[in-house]
């Protein structure tokens, strides 16, 4: 009678798909380490590899779910509308598909998972990031990790990361790139900057025009919790990446103060936020008191969440039983 491991039944040994890489870095970002599977050694030429666009998507079934995966971030509220609730998209922020290297890159992301994150104080899988993501950045509601549309988005985010070793360190792995100058936005000037250049898409009341153009504040915008209510983040991704039609044109110190007057304003609480950074050392500018440190800035009021359970993705049981 055949045996599990020699007999005929035997299940064929395949390839094993790389996962997992270094990055995290330094970087303003929610706090790296390497990934799983430690720091690459030489030979991915980044500067050489360019990542699969749409045109690339193979007419396949595999293909199906890449295309319906890119769909989902580029349209995240007009197809799943019970889970992104607020005004932004995956794309709002992550600029050409998840390509822009300036606007937290998903390209290479499934290369850098499971990976530490200090916010969580745990390990995190790539779907888990992907939640934080719909529950945060856009104050949503978690995707069930078991769905066909997780499963999708899965899909697109290895699409866009073939060819990319485990451990490659690629500009912005670490998400947002760190601002070289910690500078203290101010928001008077942030105020007088947002009305020459800003007002003209999102305007005056921050509401943006759906559903092209994203609210940066009010009840429809990012979450407290998301890395972009901190002032840093915001300030980095302004530099880089905005007015959309000019990037490029604002200093460092106009990127902190728009970043100061856009984060002064109501935004959806972050139900749990409280509990992030269980092992201590937020970054400065978090906007909320967590574990050794009183909330920077915070705005004056927050938007409660209705689905409050929903909106939180379960702490790992590896720090489940270290918070009261
Ligand atoms: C409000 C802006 C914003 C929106 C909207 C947003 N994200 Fe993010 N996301 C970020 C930022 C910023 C980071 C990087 C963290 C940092 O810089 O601190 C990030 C990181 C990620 C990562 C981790 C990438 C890596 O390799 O470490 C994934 C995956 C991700 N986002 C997926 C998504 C998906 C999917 C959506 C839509 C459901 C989405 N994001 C919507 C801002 C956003
Ligand atoms: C020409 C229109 C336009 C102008 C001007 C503009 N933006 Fe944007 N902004 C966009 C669009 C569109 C997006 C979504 C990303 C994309 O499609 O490129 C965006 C995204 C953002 C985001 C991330 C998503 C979100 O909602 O939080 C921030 C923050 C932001 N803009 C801030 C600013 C600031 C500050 C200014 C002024 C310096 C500015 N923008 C000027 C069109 C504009």
């Amino acid at each position: 009678m055949p045996t599990l491991l020699n007999g005929p039944a035997r299940i064929a040994t395949g390839v094993v798909v790389a996962a997992a890489a270094a990055c995290g870095g330094p970087g303003g970002g929610m706090g790296g380490g390497a990934g799983a599977a430690g720091t690459a050694k030489a030979g991915f030429d980044e500067a050489a590899w360019t990542p699969p666009r749409e045109a690339d998507i193979p007419a396949d079934s595999l293909g199906a779910s890449i295309r319906r995966g890119l769909y989902l971030l580029r349209f995240t509220p007009e197809s799943l509308p019970q889970f992104a609730t607020s005004g932004l998209r995956c794309t709002s922020c992550h600029q050409d598909d998840g390509l822009k290297p300036t606007a937290a890159p998903l390209a290479g992301s499934h290369a850098r998972f499971p990976k530490y994150l200090s916010r969580s104080g745990a390990v995190i899988a790539l779907p888990d990031r992907v939640n934080y993501c719909f529950t945060r950045s856009l104050a949503g509601n978690a995707l069930p990790v078991g769905s066909r549309e997780m499963t999708d988005i899965l899909a697109y985010l290895a699409f866009i990361s073939k060819d990319v070793p485990v451990g490659a360190k690629m500009a912005g792995a670490a998400g947002l790139i760190a601002m070289k100058d910690t500078l203290v936005g101010d928001t008077a000037r942030g105020r007088a900057k947002f009305e020459t250049t800003c007002v003209v898409c999102h305007g005056k009341d921050g509401g943006g025009q759906p559903p092209a153009i994203p609210p940066l504040w009010g009840p429809k915008s990012y979450s407290i919790g998301a890395s972009m209510a901190r002032e840093e983040r915001a300030a980095s991704f302004i530099w880089h990446n905005m007015p959309q039609t000019a990037p490029g044109t604002l200093t460092p110190q106009e990127a902190f103060d728009l970043a100061a007057y856009v984060n002064s304003h109501p935004r959806p609480d972050s139900p749990g936020k409280e509990g992030d950074w269980p092992m201590g050392g937020a970054p400065p500018d978090t906007p909320y008191n967590t574990k050794g440190h009183a909330a920077y800035r915070p705005p004056p009021s927050l938007f409660p969440r209705p689905r409050g359970s929903n909106a939180i993705v379960p702490v790992p049981p590896s720090v489940r039983s270290t918070r009261g």
